[in-house]
């Protein structure tokens, strides 16, 4: 005899119709296998008029929240509305009323985890968030749950499928940005406004809550350091490929002692690692661990059936759970202990500068790096001189991101001009 389990949606789009879709393909399954019936039994959206590919029976869809949230049958809310507002409210609504919560919404969840959290422990409610990192991946999870045992120490991240469209692209056929970006649109792998791609803001969201998880210390999306690649050439690409290296917007986190680093920028990491080889629209995350030493977990980050898979099996995890389980975070146990936000991360860097074609110059720009203690590893001329300039490409040892910063501020214009900087993971 299977169990009847209610379940109502906020929202249904691209992530709610692959869901619906997934428990009506795979609902007998789920039932043979978990003795679990999902029933879905209202569906909020913005507009009852919109045309839909799902024939929704009579009276589920709503516009109105509290058909959602006021019903006591509904144990189960599942979020899919996307961004900050009105998501947060109506998901802290469903936890206070004691309903479980499922969410694929990594804004709303990264700028609110604590009070979800809060009202869901209160409460005895659960909430789960698999789907809200890297769609199909089970990163959440296994973090939670499978790697409990390890200290882990860095954790990388290919998070945005968008963004690694763009760069395979750039990367494998020398294309320029702007041509991608508007091929990426066309083809629907970038949203029409994509700044929360390009700009690395999605990534950001993403490494704040694997962070958090991975190092068991809650990391604010406001500490996370966000560069994207709007700025990004064909040419530093090239120029990178020819010294070794792939460039991909790498999601870092490193935690030492009590010092945690979290950026997002394009980063140029060796041609053989693992992560040099994800391609396309797919997501990985590389992590090491004191225990289980390297992993790494690679496929689809997005798309609606991807993103369902992730969402049906936390149904299933919150519908055959006796005791909901919440992460635990040292600085929040203990109020006394902090972790310190390292923003002057050390790392070697790649540095493109046009300089005057003339005697002594390369000494110069040495000088500007030497006085910040900035050690140089490499340099190469690339091209031929125009207009009486040369391009040239710098590649530093490890060097601290202040000191580097200050280096370039210090290099006089009349002798280089910096074109470009990108920071290199040696991993
Ligand atoms: N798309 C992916 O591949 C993917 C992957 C992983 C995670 N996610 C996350 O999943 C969430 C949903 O993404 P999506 O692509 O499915 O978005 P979407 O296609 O834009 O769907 C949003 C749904 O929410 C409804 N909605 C939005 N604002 C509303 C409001 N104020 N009141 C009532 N209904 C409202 C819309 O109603 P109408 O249908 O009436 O317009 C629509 O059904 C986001 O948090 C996203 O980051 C998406």
């Amino acid at each position: 005899m299977a169990k009847d389990i209610t379940i109502g949606f906020l929202g249904c789009g691209n992530v709610g119709s692959g869901v619906w879709r997934l428990l009506e393909g795979f609902g007998a399954d789920i039932e043979h296998r978990a003795g679990l019936r999902f029933n879905v039994k209202k569906v909020l959206v913005r507009s009852l008029t919109k045309a839909r590919d799902i024939q929704f029976p009579d009276g589920v869809l709503t516009v109105n929240p509290d058909d959602v949230l006021n019903d006591p049958e509904i144990q189960i809310v599942v979020e899919f509305l996307g961004g900050e507002e009105p998501a947060y409210s109506l998901m802290l609504r469903a936890l206070n009323a004691g309903k479980t919560v499922v969410t694929a919404n990594k804004v709303a969840f990264a700028l609110h985890w604590h009070e979800l959290q809060k009202a869901a422990k209160t409460h005895g409610a659960g909430l789960y968030y698999e789907a809200a990192v890297c769609g199909a991946i089970p990163i959440i999870h296994s973090l939670e749950e499978s790697l409990q045992a390890n200290r882990i120490d860095k954790i990388y991240g290919i998070v945005n499928g968008t963004t690694n469209y763009i760069l395979t692209r750039m990367s494998k056929n020398n294309e320029d940005y702007e041509t991608v970006l508007r091929d990426a649109q066309q083809l629907g792998l970038a949203e029409p406004d994509p700044a929360a791609d390009v700009e690395g803001l999605d990534a950001a969201y993403k490494l704040s809550i694997l962070a958090s998880l991975a190092f068991h210390g809650r990391v604010p999306f406001e500490d996370v350091y966000i560069e994207g690649i709007t700025h990004v050439s064909a040419e530093d690409i090239r120029c990178g490929q020819e010294l070794g290296y792939t460039l991909k917007l790498l999601a870092i986190g490193k935690r030492d002692g009590m010092n945690v680093e979290t950026r997002v920028h394009p980063t140029f990491i060796r041609s053989d690692h693992p992560l040099a080889n994800v391609s396309g629209s797919f997501n990985a995350v590389y992590l090491h661990g004191h225990a289980c030493k390297e992993m790494m977990f690679l496929g689809r980050g997005a798309g609606d059936m991807p993103t369902a898979s992730a969402i049906v099996s936390d149904l299933e995890r919150a519908a055959t759970t006796c005791q909901h389980k919440y992460p635990t975070f040292v600085n929040e146990l203990n109020p006394k202990v902090a972790l310190h936000n390292n923003t002057d991360w050390q790392c070697p860097f790649y540095i493109r500068v046009s300089a005057q074609d003339e005697p002594g110059v390369l000494s110069r720009i040495a000088k500007c790096f030497a006085d910040e203690c900035v050690s140089i590893a490499a340099v190469q001329q690339k091209g031929e001189q125009h207009n009486g300039r040369v391009t040239l490409v710098v590649i530093t040892h490890i060097a601290s991101e202040k000191a580097m910063q200050r280096a370039i501020s210090a290099l006089d214009s009349q002798i280089a001009t910096l074109e470009s900087i990108i920071r290199v993971e040696q991993e």
